[in-house]
């Protein structure tokens, strides 16, 4: 058991299919006690249903779009747990209107919106957390390709992957006196509610799948081992780093 005796949050689960939820469950079969993030009251009942029957599961309510909420979260946690060993970090969203078209033509309003709850919101996460992660705590986030290349139709979520993976660095270098963690994980294109808000979803995983190294699909079970070694003591000399499950699709040229 790799996390046997760990106790962190996993931010945030949609449904099953959530790429948080592969983390969660994983991290949780390894021997941890996971507080499911769940984003309001009206997504409650379906995730609720995810950890019917399982131990050492809490569900914790947090929409990052309302500031004051990152302070209760904090309070809730601190009463539950006192202290943590882990946060995950997988949220991710932008308006509709600002994932088709063009990227030039986004507006102030949507950017800023994009930004707040993708970017900003892992550093805000980190502010209000910071008292409650022990010594030697792991943080990790989702990101994808589009924050270093140029994607059809991902437009201002690259923009904030690449804000995202530059928020890991400075918190890694300002964590890591504490001996704190902070790494991204980048999978390639996965089927989820999130995934299918960039259209064209289909082709692109056909594309990877096609090109890639690995003839193996890779999914979220993938990303969640990945996320297992990260928030397991096996990665303590890792830290702001970029990790891809992808099959190795980044490093093919052509
Ligand atoms: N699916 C992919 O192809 C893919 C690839 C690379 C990276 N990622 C990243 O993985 C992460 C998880 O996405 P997913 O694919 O599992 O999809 P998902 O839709 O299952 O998860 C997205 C989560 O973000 C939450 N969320 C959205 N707005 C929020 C807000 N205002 N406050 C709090 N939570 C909010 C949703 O409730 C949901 O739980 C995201 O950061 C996404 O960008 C996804």
């Amino acid at each position: 058991m790799l996390l046997e005796g760990k106790k962190g949050l996993v931010l945030n689960v949609l449904n099953k299919n959530s790429i948080a939820w592969a983390i969660a469950d994983a991290a949780n079969l390894q021997g941890a006690t996971v507080g499911m993030g769940v984003q309001n009251e009206r997504l409650l009942d379906g995730a609720l249903k995810l950890i019917e029957g399982r131990e050492r599961f809490d569900p914790f309510l947090i929409d990052f779009s309302d500031q004051t909420q990152f302070d209760s979260l904090a309070e809730q946690v601190a009463e539950k747990y006192g202290k943590i060993d882990f946060l995950v970090h997988s949220v991710g969203f932008a308006p509709k209107e600002a994932m088709t078209g063009r990227f030039i033509d986004t507006t102030l309003e949507d950017y800023q919106t994009a930004m707040a709850i993708s970017a900003f919101s892992l550093g805000r996460l980190c502010q209000v957390m910071e008292p409650l992660l022990n010594e030697d705590a792991s943080v990790i986030t989702l990101s994808y390709l589009g924050s270093t290349r140029a994607l059809r139709n991902y437009n201002v979520m690259g923009v904030c992957k690449a804000a995202l993976e530059s928020t890991v660095r400075y918190l890694a270098v300002e964590l890591g006196d504490r001996g704190i963690r902070v790494n991204t994980l980048s999978p390639g294109p996965v089927n989820t509610v999130a995934g299918r808000g960039v259209s064209g979803l289909t082709d692109m995983i056909k594309i990877v799948h096609d090109r890639a190294p690995l003839k193996r699909p890779y999914g979220k079970e993938e990303v969640a081992t990945s996320a297992v070694y990260l928030l397991s003591d096996l990665s303590k000399g890792v830290t702001g780093q970029i990790i891809f499950i992808d099959s190795g699709y980044t490093v093919v040229g052509m």
